[in-house]
């Protein structure tokens, strides 16, 4: 049986991409999933939590027991996980966030133009960062995804946003990460300790993070 011991917590989980629309038909994003948020969001529903599950543009239908808030963008994903997480315990930020958004967004559809066009971009706004900024007795909690350098990577980020711990993980390996069902990723603290854990089902990587989360707040002496 699964214990309750998440009981009396409120969990935020922030899942999948976010579209950036650059007219009403056409957005940047990434592939992100949403299946490693869901599997915290759940799990954290079966041990006792009150969740609400912030998702990007994902296929995967909505779970029972938690209220689940649809966004498109960065910024209603913003508007959503800051909203929640007032009087939240844990917040999980395993969203794909992307780092930006088109300057100046159209209204209408744009013709094709002979030759090449730009676009500018402007940086939303970091959410994890803004929530370390009046991080409170909350335990916060980042995912990186890195190509090279991970662990100083991630550790500099940890430390940057005032995130408990940041789980890297690596979009290069067959099975995990973006669209798969597996994961490998490595625990990587503030202070740069960092532990590899085993590769695993995106649920036991979730029952794991939770875990570590719950240990942080113990030690931090919250109650
Ligand atoms: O993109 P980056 O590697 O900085 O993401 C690290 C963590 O910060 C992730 O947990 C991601 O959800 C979060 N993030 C965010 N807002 C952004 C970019 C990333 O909350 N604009």
């Amino acid at each position: 049986p699964t214990p309750h011991d998440l009981a009396g917590l409120k969990v935020v989980v922030s899942a999948g991409p976010t579209r950036e629309y650059l007219d009403p038909v056409r957005f940047i994003s990434n592939p992100s999933s949403g299946k490693m948020g869901f599997a915290v969001a759940e799990d954290a529903r079966d041990r006792g939590a009150q969740v609400t599950l912030v998702t990007g543009p994902v296929n995967l239908p909505g779970p029972s027991g938690m209220e689940v808030v649809r966004v498109e963008s960065a910024l209603e994903l913003r508007d959503a996980v800051i909203q929640a997480a007032q009087d939240a315990d844990i917040v999980v930020m395993t969203a794909a966030v992307a780092d930006y958004r088109a300057a100046e967004q159209q209204h209408e559809k744009q013709a094709k133009v002979a030759g090449d066009v730009s676009i500018q971009l402007t940086p939303n706004p970091d959410i994890l960062a803004e929530l370390g900024s009046s991080k409170g007795s909350r335990v916060l909690v980042g995912f990186a995804m890195e190509t090279h350098a991970g662990v100083e990577r991630a550790a500099v980020k940890a430390a940057r946003k005032n995130a408990d711990f940041i789980l890297l993980n690596y979009p290069t390996q067959e099975g995990t990460a973006f669209g798969g069902d597996d994961n490998q990723v490595t625990l990587v603290r503030a202070d740069g300790t960092h532990e590899d854990w085993p590769r695993t089902s995106k649920r036991e990587v979730a029952r794991q993070l939770l875990d570590e989360a719950l240990r942080v707040r113990e030690a931090s002496g919250a109650t």
